[in-house]
């Protein structure tokens, strides 16, 4: 397909992600605020706790029933569209992004899984981990909360470190992603509207509703809370090549993760008192301790010694692993511009780009993009030395 066009189509499918994707976290948030926030002492014994609010210039009064009303209201809104729509977006963007030019963005450098293969693998983990995680969540480890956290963040992980082998550390990251946001619209496709259209029948029937069941949905849009964090983290997470370009790439992943749902957790018991607010200068600290343990190790004394080399090598390097697609006109068929905008034709504008270039090729390695042109250890240290030459 013509590049431009699947710029477009990129364009177009990520705009509407992100909007419905806002939508339903805003919501999630909002609604876990909320329940948390309740006044619980209200006299009412209908009631299982109210809330006043001001907002926008008008003041609301909410209340939550310990159950249900006696009677239905005319008009309940539901909010699953925007959980259906954030995840039917978030596959299409999957398949826009990497399906279409698997070669370039999918499979990892030096895999022996084809296209098919790997876009299968792809597919299938999203379909396994809701599998799984809806298992775990029946198992008896439902009545621990902590364990079966820790359970499924240790699954995810081994999803990661799996999943790195076979794509792009850009895309295991994002397929990782993908699966955690498979489960939380599992959970409010299979428990939570289920849960819900039971009790409003229940309502209509006259009839007492089964308690068990919005504990459960209750319990499922809790996890959904947590999980969003280290979702929306994945989800950016393709703008920072030290994290998913690193060997290490599912361990930075797992300590990004424990330190956004210990921030998420933080927020959710605040209302509860401060016993949890030593996590928000831990977490800080624990962003600065991976910042320095992920730093690019400096090229070695040794290889200095191997001489400089010239700024036409130099050129000839970034022309022969570079100039296909970051040039003003790329020759690669996967683009119709230089990708990020960054043009490398000639030795001014290489200079210009002297430390994204070095972050790329030789601290991350995540470019040449998917390794295509077979970039050796060699050829980056080169680079690398003459980059850090100067000019
Ligand atoms: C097959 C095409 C391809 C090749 C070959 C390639 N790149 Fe890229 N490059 C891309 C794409 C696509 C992006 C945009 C990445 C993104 O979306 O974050 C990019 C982004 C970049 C960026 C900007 C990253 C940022 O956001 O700061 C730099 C710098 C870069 N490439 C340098 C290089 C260098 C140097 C080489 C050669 C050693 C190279 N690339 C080879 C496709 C390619």
């Amino acid at each position: 397909m013509d590049a431009h066009f699947i710029e477009w189509l990129n364009l177009m499918v990520r705009w509407v992600h992100v909007i419905v994707g806002i939508a339903w976290i805003g919501a999630s948030f909002y609604f876990v605020w909320l329940e948390n926030n309740l006044d619980r002492s209200v006299k009412n014994p209908e009631l299982a706790g109210e809330l006043w609010a001001i907002h926008g210039g008008g003041i609301y009064h909410l209340q939550k029933y310990n159950l249900a009303p006696a009677s239905m209201p005319k008009h309940l809104h539901w909010f699953k569209w925007e959980a259906y729509t954030t995840w039917i977006s978030g596959v299409l963007l999957l398949s826009v992004v990497f399906y279409i030019n698997a070669n370039t963005y999918l499979i990892a450098p030096g895999s022996e899984l084809s296209a098919g293969a790997t876009i299968a693998l792809g597919v299938g983990g999203l379909v396994g981990g809701w599998l799984v995680y809806d298992l775990l969540c029946k198992s008896p480890l439902r009545h621990q909360s902590a364990l079966l956290g820790m359970v499924l963040l240790l699954a995810l992980t081994l999803a990661a470190w799996g999943l790195s082998h076979y794509m792009t550390g850009r895309a295991a990251y994002v397929h990782v992603g993908a699966i955690i946001g498979t489960m939380m619209v599992g959970n409010v496709f299979f428990v939570i509207m289920p849960a819900q259209r039971a009790l409003v029948a229940a309502i209509e029937a006259g009839t007492k509703p089964d308690p068990s069941k919005p504990k459960n949905a209750l319990l499922r849009s809790r996890h959904n809370n947590y999980l969003t964090l280290p979702v929306v983290f994945i989800m950016i997470s393709n703008h920072f090549p030290s994290t998913y370009g690193s060997d290490w790439n599912w361990l930075i992943l797992l300590a990004i993760a424990l330190v956004s749902v210990a921030v998420r957790h933080y927020f959710n018991t605040r209302h509860n008192g401060q016993q949890f607010v030593w996590v928000l200068p831990a977490a800080i600290l624990a962003m600065l301790v991976m910042a320095y343990v992920t730093a690019p190790a400096p090229i070695a004394a040794e290889q200095d010694a191997k001489g400089l080399i010239s700024d036409t090598q130099a050129q000839a390097l970034i022309s022969k692993h570079c100039g296909a697609c970051h040039a003003a006109q790329p020759t690669s068929p996967a683009f119709a511009t230089a990708p990020a905008g960054v043009i490398l034709d000639n030795l001014q504008q290489i200079r210009l780009q002297n430390e994204r270039i070095y972050q790329q090729v030789v601290a991350t390695q995540v470019m040449p993009l998917g390794n295509m042109t077979q970039m050796t250890t060699l050829e980056r240290q080169q680079l690398g030395q003459w980059l850090q030459q100067g000019q």
